[in-house]
């Protein structure tokens, strides 16, 4: 375990701080993208989400159109604009399809929208109920980096399919889902010298803590180099890592998504699995591209990260990357950029005891990455 990590723990635990902003988890992920319906499709086939719920035309809606999906723990919201001028529209132009809510399950929306706004947080929406026939749930909003918000949402009194306004969405197509369970943490790309800011403002304004810290000397190769902290709210299970980009020789590979996506933003969204060896083949054969290790990085594994269960060979047919800490190990792999511009990507991760993010993979990844920026001109 990190030193840091440790250091926190333990204040965690003289200190029985209250915390004020408890979680429940992640409630959903929105998108905004510029064809929803299509979107929808990409995710059933590819990543085997399951329909869940639909807002649009026919339910009353005249500028936006949503398709929920669902696998296991897994949300995601895909929204797409029906007419020209709308916000979501400005959104997509400005920033390409990307992450715009990052919602968390809370107990009371209301109280977690007033702590964090008494602690400097920015409004996005005040508390609001919204409520149909199943009942009624209260949602209210703030803002982080970039575009990107927070959305708190209370649901103890709905039993509806997803939120007041949906109605089940039962398309006839519904492939298999691949495994995946739960959102293990979603990483930002922020600007120049404002890691420390955001660090700061989950600190603040949410009651996060770091759990661990990098700097550029720990991720970085012969170009590339990122500086990376991770914040983790009081009971663990929402953790998002932030990171800033460093000097190196050429472009860092968080400058390129910065230029891309406009701005700060969501980078990646890490879903976790029970058995990453057959969610990676699913994947894979439905079509899911993923970024690719030298095969010289499985030659001095198992020096690296002693002995594990899985068979080597299958990790390297598949390009699954190993990091133990103290704890344990992990297994994970990132997707190549799911949309035009290089920004967001999925991770699939894999945890057996280890609670770091596989800090002993970024520079075989990195240079994985480096080789792909070469090919779009932008190292
Ligand atoms: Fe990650």
């Amino acid at each position: 375990m990190e030193t840091l990590e440790l250091k926190n723990m333990q204040q965690a635990g003289t200190e029985q701080e209250v915390d004020f902003l408890p979680l429940n988890g992640t409630d959903y992920i929105e998108l905004y993208v510029g064809n929803a319906r299509q979107s929808a499709l990409y995710f059933q086939t590819a990543f085997g989400f399951q329909p869940l719920a639909h807002a649009g035309l026919e339910t009353g809606l005249r500028d936006r159109e949503s398709y929920v999906l669902v696998q296991d723990k897994i949300r995601l919201v895909l929204t797409s604009p029906l007419v020209g001028g709308t916000a979501i529209g400005a959104h997509i132009d400005q920033h390409g399809d990307g992450v715009k809510v990052v919602a968390l399950w809370v107990d009371d929306a209301t109280y977690s929208y007033e702590e964090t706004i008494r602690r400097g947080a920015t409004s996005y929406m005040e508390p609001t109920t919204e409520e149909d026939e199943h009942g009624w749930v209260v949602r209210s909003g703030i803002g982080t980096y970039g575009d990107t918000v927070h959305l708190f949402v209370e649901r103890k009194a709905y039993n509806g399919v997803f939120l007041p306004g949906y109605v089940k969405w039962e398309p006839t197509y519904q492939p298999e889902a691949v495994g995946l369970r739960y959102v293990d943490h979603m990483v930002g790309n922020v600007g120049w010298n404002e890691m420390n800011k955001w660090v700061q403002f989950y600190a603040d304004v949410m009651g996060f803590r770091q759990l661990v810290s990098f700097d550029d000397k720990d991720i970085s190769t012969d170009y590339t180099a990122l500086m990376s902290k991770v914040m983790s709210n009081g009971n663990g299970r929402i953790k998002f890592p932030i990171n800033e980009p460093a000097e190196g020789r050429k472009k860092s590979q968080v400058e390129e998504y910065l230029d891309f996506y406009g701005g700060s933003g969501i980078q990646h969204i890490a879903v976790a699995t029970d058995n990453i060896i057959e969610t990676v083949t699913e994947l894979g054969q439905r079509g899911v591209e993923f970024l690719q290790v030298p095969a010289i990085y499985y030659d001095d594994l198992l020096d690296r990260v002693g002995n594990i269960d899985e068979e080597i060979t299958e990790l390297r047919k598949l390009g699954i990357l190993v990091d133990r800490d103290e704890e344990g190990y992990l297994l994970q792999i990132f997707t190549k950029p799911i949309m035009p511009r290089p920004t967001l990507f999925f991770e699939i991760i894999q945890r057996k005891g280890a609670k770091s993010f596989g800090k002993g993979n970024f520079k075989a990844l990195f240079e994985a990455i480096e080789r792909e920026q070469l090919l779009r001109g932008t190292l």
